[in-house]
């Protein structure tokens, strides 16, 4: 057969065998209504600390991709502008709450960089993986993110959630994705992937739903919150009449294109990542890492590798965790993944199941 036409085929495999994949791994309806329950119980009894405050969930649980038996991500906001709270004291008085009155396995971090509760349920039938879930305060930016993801695996949900669905499997199961051990965040590879998809892509697969400006076209539209720029195109029915990409390749293509251009195209050493406006370089952020800067030491240093502007934090390195290793590791993984979904041409399963070893 011509290469051309097995090319073909097999890219229409590795579509097909990607959708196959994922599916298994979405939660079930169980699982999210046993931990709809559970925010539910939690928010009930801070209420009895707090009356104004409520609980909600962000990140996977709700942007759209969480796979099974994930982390479960909560905040506490206090509606009452005249509650005076101190998030670490909050913290305190939620975790002898929960001692008190629940099943959980009660961690508080009072004197965190940002003070969460850590909570943990052990397995059960309907829960055989038990549960894990952090509460954090009053981080409202934590909500307006986890939305904006979620807007944009609206637009295109086949081929948005299955590619960083993909992705959050293979960097789990290639160990890539812890960011305590120097590696990245679900959040981060999240973001290359949009990146990719918003600024890499000619024809793009999605529209910049930071730089969409309906109202006044020509200006710049504001929507403060603690000093961030948090506005984005959130009208899902008006960009599903009036936007459609002109970008036609199948998941298969653009994940091996993914990983091709993280491979070889993108400059790691001078380049930041960034989904609301492009590649910028680090100098103009000031994000530099390079020996010659004097008085850094080899921590400071490390916190540069990997430069991925968080879309609205934009002074905030989402990547920071990632140390010269870690980078070193993950770029390897990268063109791992590219030799063996183009030297492998045969079985798009099998390639997938090499893939995430
Ligand atoms: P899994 O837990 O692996 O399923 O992925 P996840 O989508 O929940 O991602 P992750 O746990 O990395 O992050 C959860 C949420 O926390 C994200 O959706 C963000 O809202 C927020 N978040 C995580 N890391 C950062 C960060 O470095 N900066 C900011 N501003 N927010 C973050
Ligand atoms: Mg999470």
């Amino acid at each position: 057969m011509h290469p051309g036409v097995l090319h073909r085929r097999f890219l229409n495999d590795l579509s097909t065998s990607l959708f196959s994949f994922v599916l298994p791994l979405l939660p079930t309806s169980e699982e999210l209504n046993v931990k709809e329950e559970v925010r539910g119980l939690i928010e009930k009894l801070i209420k009895t600390l707090e009356p104004s405050a409520r609980l909600l969930s962000f990140g996977s649980s709700c942007n759209s991709f969480g796979l099974r038996n994930s982390d479960m991500d909560l905040v506490v906001l206090i509606d009452d502008p005249n509650a005076t709270i101190e998030p670490g004291n909050f913290v305190e008085s939620m975790a002898s709450l929960l001692e008190r009155e629940t099943n959980f396995n009660v961690k508080p971090l009072p004197r965190a960089r940002i003070p969460i509760l850590k909570l943990e349920l052990a397995p059960s039938p309907a829960l055989p993986f038990g549960i894990a879930c952090d509460i954090g305060i009053e981080n409202r930016l934590a909500i307006e993110n986890t939305r904006l993801l979620l807007t944009y695996a609206t637009i295109d949900p086949a081929r948005v959630r299955t590619l960083v669905l993909f992705l959050k499997v293979w960097s789990k199961r290639r160990r890539i994705n812890s960011p305590y051990r120097g590696t990245l965040s679900s959040y981060g590879f999240t973001l290359m992937v949009l990146y990719y998809l918003v600024h890499v892509k000619q024809p793009p697969v999605l529209p910049n739903l930071q730089r969409i400006m309906p109202m006044r076209p020509m200006e710049e539209e504001e929507v403060m919150l603690e000093g961030k720029n948090v506005y984005f195109f959130d009208d899902v029915e008006t960009l599903r009449r009036e936007w459609s990409s002109v970008n036609f390749e199948s998941v298969g293509e653009l994940l091996i294109d993914f990983f091709r251009f993280f491979s070889h195209d993108f400059q790691f050493n001078n380049s930041v990542l960034s989904l609301r406006a492009g590649q910028l370089t680090k100098e103009s952020k000031g994000w530099v890492n390079d020996i010659d800067v004097g008085g850094l030491n080899e921590m400071a240093r490390d916190r540069n590798r990997l430069c991925i502007e968080d879309p609205f934090e934009v002074t905030y390195n989402v990547a920071r965790t990632v140390t010269k290793d870690g980078l070193y590791t993950i770029r390897g993984e990268f063109m791992r993944a590219t030799r063996i979904l183009t030297q492998r041409p045969d079985r798009a399963v099998l390639a997938l199941a090499e893939l995430c070893r």
